[in-house]
């Protein structure tokens, strides 16, 4: 069975919406780590939407599982790895006016760009991931760059309607995933799994780590409400 790495974006997302010091990631991170997340996932977005520089760099000192740093392949963010050194990095595309990712990387145009920010990764021993869509052609190109990982995108998937196209895109993930395999890349997979669609995917053979975010911070959200009532309850 797959390992968990935990995304912990959206608890920063709230803290932003009052630029105030709560929820901290960084505490919820010490919590998902107790609860057994195997790893903790953060993207720093070129526009600090959520995730700042200071969590990246706590992370860095706090994990205690691994750190996976989620940015786009710019010289800013390649700098910014390399001094952090987190235990990975996954290169995803990002675009200021999307809402989150809206799909994987388009590895076969940007090839000589990711293939750098590989390379200079790589040669800093930060193993890199590309966030691709489960296409043979993309793979392919993955596989080029050199890159040790990719984590497939599996949006489309969390989003079929029917039962047909639910049956449709797990069987391009799990041929995409074995083709990976092939092609010497390990495979993580992530971006729009719940409660209700995840298992499929976890049981796909050779799937080394999924990575949840909104689903697990929304649950959280729910389950700790109650409490949260009653303790500002008793102060009053
Ligand atoms: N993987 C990647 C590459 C992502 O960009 C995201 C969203 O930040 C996730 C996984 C987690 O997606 P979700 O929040 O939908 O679980």
């Amino acid at each position: 069975m797959p390992t968990l790495g935990v995304n912990i974006d959206h608890v920063a997302t709230v803290r932003q919406a009052r630029r105030t010091v709560e929820p901290d990631p960084i505490a919820a991170t010490v919590l998902a780590e107790l609860g057994g997340a195997d790893g903790i996932t953060a993207h720093l977005r070129e526009d600090r939407r959520h995730i700042q520089d200071r969590d990246i760099r706590l992370l860095r000192q706090t994990v205690r599982t691994h750190l996976n740093l989620e940015m786009a392949a710019t010289a800013e963010m390649i700098a910014i790895a390399l001094d952090v050194r987190p235990d990975y990095v996954t290169l995803v595309p990002e675009r200021r006016e999307e809402v989150t990712t809206e799909g994987g990387l388009d590895v076969v145009a940007g090839g000589d760009r990711l293939r750098s920010a590989v390379e200079q990764l790589q040669g800093a021993s930060i193993p890199v991931s590309l966030f691709v869509d489960a296409e043979a052609k993309q793979l392919q190109a993955a596989a080029a760059t050199g890159a040790r990982f990719v984590e497939l995108h599996t949006g489309t998937y969390a989003n079929a309607r029917t039962a047909a196209e639910h049956r449709q895109e797990l069987a391009i993930l799990a041929e995409g995933t074995a083709r990976a395999l092939d092609l010497g890349l390990r495979v993580n997979a992530g971006h729009g799994l719940t409660y209700w669609n995840v298992q499929p995917i976890a049981r796909i053979p050779g799937m080394e780590e999924l990575n949840i975010g909104h689903s697990i911070i929304s649950r959280a959200v729910l389950v700790g409400l109650e409490r949260a009532v009653r303790e500002m309850k008793a102060l009053l």
